[in-house]
């Protein structure tokens, strides 16, 4: 199982420090075949021990340059920093991401060998509509995106299970999986959307899904761990 902890914007550096010692401790007993990712926010990027692999929730699709207010691959290559989170719906939304720039994104960073979590998601207006609707919304996310790459993981975070503490069904999860599972041709497929220690056990039970990605349950370094160690 791939347990990814998206911190968004929150933790600081001093804490998140903090945060990769307590959890490094806890890992020590977790199952060798399961993958711990951590994104921070970009200031608190660096090079961390630990039996986890550290990911930027962004970057521009550059080396460098003059692109105020964003980072490049040279100061990700400071940390030896080679994941990345691509198509959130966060960064959809705020920062106004069509999917075109995401698809831009997806092809450099895919050309630079990064590891990318490639997230899609509908909105509840979507889900209301029926499951034929979500699906045609969820795969118009492919557009330009080369889901046959090696190195890439699908992240199914239903827009409107994010961060309300309202997780997706088991019913929808478990029909969206199989569907999206057959679309991607069976790449890695987490599910996000207030995955939480009181359902992880129920989420990561269901057949397609290969791990979660965690936003508020995962700001809490005992709270993540009893995800992971569940
Ligand atoms: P959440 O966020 O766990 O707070 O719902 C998930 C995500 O956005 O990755």
């Amino acid at each position: 199982m791939i347990y990814a902890a998206n911190f968004k914007t929150n933790h600081t550096r001093a804490s998140t420090k903090a945060y990769m010692q307590a959890l490094q401790e806890k890992l020590s007993a977790k199952k060798p075949e399961d993958h711990v990712y951590i994104f921070p926010p970009s200031t608190a990027l660096d090079t961390f021990e630990g039996d986890f692999t550290i990911g930027t929730q962004n970057a521009y699709a550059a080396q460098n340059g003059a692109y105020t207010g964003e980072i490049g691959v040279e100061q990700l290559d400071e940390f030896g920093i080679k994941t990345i989170l691509i198509g959130h719906s966060e960064r959809r939304e705020y920062m106004a991401e069509t999917q075109a720039k995401v698809a831009e994104k997806f092809a450099f960073f895919k050309e630079q060998g990064f590891e990318i979590i490639y997230c899609i998601g509908e909105p509840l207006h979507i889900r209301e509509k029926g499951f034929e609707s979500v699906m045609q919304y969820l795969l118009a996310q492919f557009e330009g995106i080369d889901i046959t790459y090696d190195n890439v993981i699908v992240a199914y975070e239903p827009i409107w299970a994010i961060g309300t503490g309202r997780s997706a069904t088991v019913e929808e999860i478990s029909s969206t999986h199989r569907a999206l599972k057959k679309a991607i041709n069976n790449k890695p497929l987490l599910y996000g959307g207030s995955a939480k220690p009181a359902n992880i056990l129920e989420i990561v039970s269901i057949a397609g899904v290969d791990g979660v990605l965690v936003g508020s349950a995962s700001l809490d370094a005992e709270s993540f761990s009893q995800m992971v160690l569940a």
